[in-house]
């Protein structure tokens, strides 16, 4: 009986060809770093005839993926089709099922299933590993799992999307809009196949919601995320930040206090000179703080084929050596209740722009407002010219410390306020862990 890994691939998009192409042109290093050839038996994807610089022959083509779950003549199968729910869920369910090992890059799937996925995997005593689907070719997962088992991890700051990261970075350096910079991430590949997904937070809510649950040893808790996107960050909001010494980034942060764990995914003001303030383009990072290691930094690409791929490679050479571990480090059974949603007690400063109206007292009566709703402000600034077509101004407060529902009850206040046009854009300022 041959003793090679016999791995069936499932999508075959950009991430699934470039594993494909690692399999085929580092055959002779992987078989001797796991011991045992990897052996790509097949493979299945909506379209056959596709040209993706790829050579499968040799490879048994399925037109039905779930045709990898059943078959007799695979061991770990690679799910790389995406989606929470449909047949990507259906082919991982069967696949553990029928106790087969799992390596899949489906964020969006860990985190809705994860936990129950775990079960299944563990029950069965296979691996289902998801190293892809958190950070692209960081191996945050395995440093998870593995290297840092020896601390209480006290809180994760990530810049999760690269897409994200890239249209603030261009904003940045180019002055262009948010709608016209998305355009070039979606050509480059970078962006989900519903853009909303990384524009509106929701992929970094996921990744996120993987790496709380092995941070803190507690359920994927996916819906508790409180989640904002990027949509209505300005080329003007990037400027003032600038000026005073920020960078805006899409955050997400998993800590925990003598409460519970907050999960959040938010634009923030993070201050220039730290190290998540020089992560730029399609670059994600990962700052992990630990009780024994400290402060740990991991930076790397995000998306595109061969950091996905890299991390995909990752998963398959554990279990072609056999490492198979927990998927959340913990026994699935023994993961604590999921994190509550302390988003409403959540303390920090705030950035917060709004459209004046350009008469005489407008300032005194928004700041006598602001004085009403409990809000201390550190600093304002008002940028002259005509303003724009109504007469309005741009105004950005920076506030002192604050909680999330004293600046709600503010931001509404200033809504209904008559110098005032529009709701008032807010941005958190993060500066205490991330120096
Ligand atoms: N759309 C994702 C991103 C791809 O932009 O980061 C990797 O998950």
């Amino acid at each position: 009986m041959s003793n090679s890994l016999r791995i069936g691939i499932a999508g075959l998009g950009t991430v699934g060809a470039g594993v494909v192409k690692i399999l085929a042109e580092r055959s002779t290093h992987l078989t001797a770093a796991c011991g045992r050839p990897l052996e790509l038996v097949a493979v299945s994807a909506r379209d056959k005839t596709r040209d993706r610089g790829i050579d499968l022959s040799g490879v048994r083509w399925e037109d039905d993926p779930m045709a990898l779950a059943s078959a007799g003549d695979i061991d770990l199968v690679v799910e790389l089709i995406g989606g929470s729910e449909g047949i990507a869920r259906e082919l991982v369910e069967a696949s553990l099922k029928a106790g087969k090992h799992v390596a899949t890059a489906n964020k969006a799937l860990v985190a809705h299933h994860g936990t129950a996925l775990a079960q299944a995997a563990e029950s069965k005593g296979v691996a289902l590993n998801y190293e892809a689907a958190v950070a692209g070719g960081i191996p945050i997962v395995k440093a998870m799992r593995e290297a840092l088992a020896g601390n209480e991890i006290r809180s994760i700051h990530g810049i999760l999307n690269g897409t994200c990261n890239y249209i603030l970075t261009e904003m940045e350096t180019t002055g262009r809009d948010f709608a016209d910079v998305l355009k070039d991430a979606q050509d480059l590949g970078y962006a989900e196949a519903d853009p909303t997904f990384d524009v509106g937070g929701i992929d970094a809510a996921h990744k996120l919601a993987i790496l709380a649950s092995l941070a803190f040893g507690t359920e994927v808790d996916f819906d508790n995320v409180h989640i904002e996107g990027i949509e209505k960050i300005s080329a003007t909001d990037i400027a003032f930040a600038k000026d005073f010494g920020f960078k805006v980034k899409l955050l997400a942060i998993a800590e925990k206090s003598d409460d519970g764990i907050v999960q959040r995914v938010h634009p923030a003001l993070v201050p220039e000179g730290t190290p998540l303030a020089a992560v730029s383009g399609v670059y994600n990072a990962v700052a992990v703080d630990g009780d024994r290691v400290g402060h740990l930094v991991l930076e790397g690409r995000g998306a595109g084929e061969g950091p996905t791929a890299s991390a995909v490679l990752s998963d398959i050479v554990d279990i072609a050596r056999g490492l198979i571990v927990a998927p959340f480090i913990v026994p699935a059974t023994k993961l604590k209740a999921p994190a509550r949603p302390l988003m409403e007690a959540h303390k920090s400063s705030f950035y917060l722009r709004l459209r004046a109206v350009d008469r005489a007292g407008s300032m005194a009566a928004i700041t006598r407002a602001l004085a009403e709703a409990s809000i201390s402000i550190e600093r304002i600034v008002q940028r002259g010219g005509k303003g724009d077509d109504s007469g309005r101004l741009p105004v950005v407060f920076v506030t002192h410390e604050t909680d999330e529902s004293t600046m709600a009850r503010a931001r509404t206040l200033l809504a209904q306020h008559e110098d005032v046009a529009g709701t008032p854009l807010m941005i958190r300022i993060e500066d205490g862990e991330l120096r």
